[in-house]
């Protein structure tokens, strides 16, 4: 839509449009039809380090959940944790050794991640912690109860450590659950392809599933279990994935992961296929590129919360050098907020599958194509209305839109006018850049306008105008910047 042919009348449509759905709450005008939508994000391993494409399954499925709520779906957030397996065992006979129960009640991921770690180093020194991880794992899988229960402490523990994290990104789950509770099903599945007549034992002794003439390469052989009988990482996926259809009817799963799992994707949707399960081709990998270089002043990303911190305490550096910014009520909020907007940007900049380089200085940039210029572009527009001197006018049918011929007025009302559009593109792609894309035109628009449009000191008629447009170009940037996972801040 070319600015400058817009009229009156379509202005005030445009205007009313977005004062009335905001004020109401967001709805796009023309919604899909209504579906079932799981995704399963952010996923980390219990006393494993939280890395970088955790980070991006976190922020990406975030995104996923909230495009397809904001077009009217029903949505399940799961976060399926890396419970199980092999680690568990050098861990709970390491938390015997070198465990403090006041430091797991205290700072659980980290005690579990240091207990880990020494018992990992430990183990190749001495042979003992090793029969000793054995014997623990396999007093779980027995039911010992008191290895159980020290299992579920390490789990509930981390889990409520992981929410408050979460919480600082605005982000929660529906569902916790974790490969832990499907290990023990994994039987009755092998029963099962057996019965189909899809497993079989190859001379190791592994028991596998031929997908030769779905896949050709490494995804052609599905390993479903070990020559010991034990169940694998594809096993109890594909076990929970049965367990989610029969629980939820899902019309669509979405499994955000990096790329370097797309063979793990690839078979487990072969193998359901094969099982005869239709509803297999529902299921989609969201895959994304890799990130290098995210590290922190103290080195290596191993906890979220490293990573927020980190973001925090940069942002208010870069706040106290600057003296523009402004007195504010709570300033370590602020700059964990717009730390945040700008790890998102950056993240959100390119498409996913594309990889790039984690790069602190330029994303807390307040200039240029980041999070930091669209937080303050918000709180320009933000102190705009409250310095205008007069109230945000009841409704567009008592201004006079006539008063917004200027081209930059009228080109930012057609840019405004593309939100749905927009959405419904990201949407359909599944990409955050398209909505990045056009947040940050949004930006230079509201940039422009800004100095040629006065608001203050203009006739009173001219300036109501204006600031309706400016409030609707605020309520257009923050439910952008909602979709993306960014809190808009009013002061910075
Ligand atoms: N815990 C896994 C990892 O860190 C990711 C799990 C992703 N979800 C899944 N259902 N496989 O690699």
């Amino acid at each position: 839509m070319k600015g400058s042919l817009l009229s009156p009348a379509v202005i005030q449509k445009v205007l009313d449009t977005i004062q009335k759905t905001y004020r109401c709450g967001y709805q796009l005008a023309k919604q899909p039809k209504r579906e079932k939508v799981l995704i399963d994000y952010s996923s980390p391993n219990i006393a494993k380090p939280f890395h970088a494409g955790h980070l991006r399954s976190t922020l990406i499925g975030n995104f996923v959940a909230k495009i397809n709520s904001t077009v009217g779906h029903e949505v399940v957030r799961i976060n399926y944790l890396g419970d199980w397996g092999l680690q568990f065992g050098l861990l709970g006979a390491g938390f015997k050794r070198y465990g403090s129960e006041t430091q797991l009640a205290d700072n659980p991921i980290k005690h579990l991640f240091d207990v880990y770690v020494e018992a990992n180093k430990m183990a190749d020194k001495d042979p003992v912690i090793e029969r000793e991880a054995r014997e623990f794992i396999q007093s779980m899988e027995q039911g010992d109860s008191n290895s159980l229960n020290l299992w579920q402490r390490f789990r509930q523990y981390s889990i409520e450590d992981y929410i408050k994290t979460y919480k600082r990104l605005g982000i929660e789950f529906d569902e916790y659950s974790g490969e832990s509770q499907y290990w023990n099903k994994t039987p009755q599945l092998l029963e099962e392809l057996t019965t189909k007549g899809l497993l079989q034992t190859t001379q190791k002794g592994t028991q596998i599933v031929d997908l030769s003439d779905m896949y050709t390469g490494h995804s052609s052989y599905a390993t479903l279990a070990r020559s010991d009988g034990t169940s694998l990482y594809l096993t109890r996926d594909i076990t929970a994935a049965i367990d989610r259809y029969d629980h939820h009817k899902f019309d669509r799963m979405y499994y955000v992961v990096d790329k370097s799992q797309v063979n793990h994707f690839k078979q487990l949707v072969g193998v359901l296929r094969k099982m005869g399960y239709s509803w297999a081709n529902r299921i989609h990998h969201i895959q994304f590129g890799r990130v290098t270089g995210m590290k922190t002043r103290r080195g290596e990303v191993v906890f979220l919360a490293d990573i927020l911190d980190e973001a925090r305490t940069r942002m208010l550096h870069n706040m106290q050098v600057t003296d523009t910014t402004k007195q504010l009520d709570d300033p370590d909020l602020t700059a964990e907020q717009l730390g945040i907007s700008a790890v998102i940007l950056q993240d959100f900049a390119r498409r996913l599958s594309k990889d790039y380089k984690f790069d602190w200085d330029r994303l807390l940039q307040s200039q240029g194509n980041t999070g930091i210029f669209l937080q303050y572009t918000h709180a320009r527009l933000y102190s705009l209305e409250q310095q205008a001197g007069f109230p945000l006018p009841s409704s567009v049918e008592s201004i006079d839109t006539s008063h917004l011929g200027e081209p930059e007025a009228v080109d930012l009302v057609a840019h405004i006018a593309q939100l749905d559009s927009i959405v419904l593109k990201a949407y359909q792609e599944m990409e955050p850049h398209v909505i990045v894309k056009y947040l940050l035109q949004l930006g230079h628009l509201v940039s422009s306008a800004h100095k040629k449009l006065r608001v203050k000191d203009s006739p009173i008629e001219i300036a109501q105008a204006r600031l309706i447009l400016f409030n609707s170009a605020r309520l257009t940037l923050a439910h952008g910047m909602d979709i993306l996972g960014m809190k808009p801040v009013n002061q910075m």
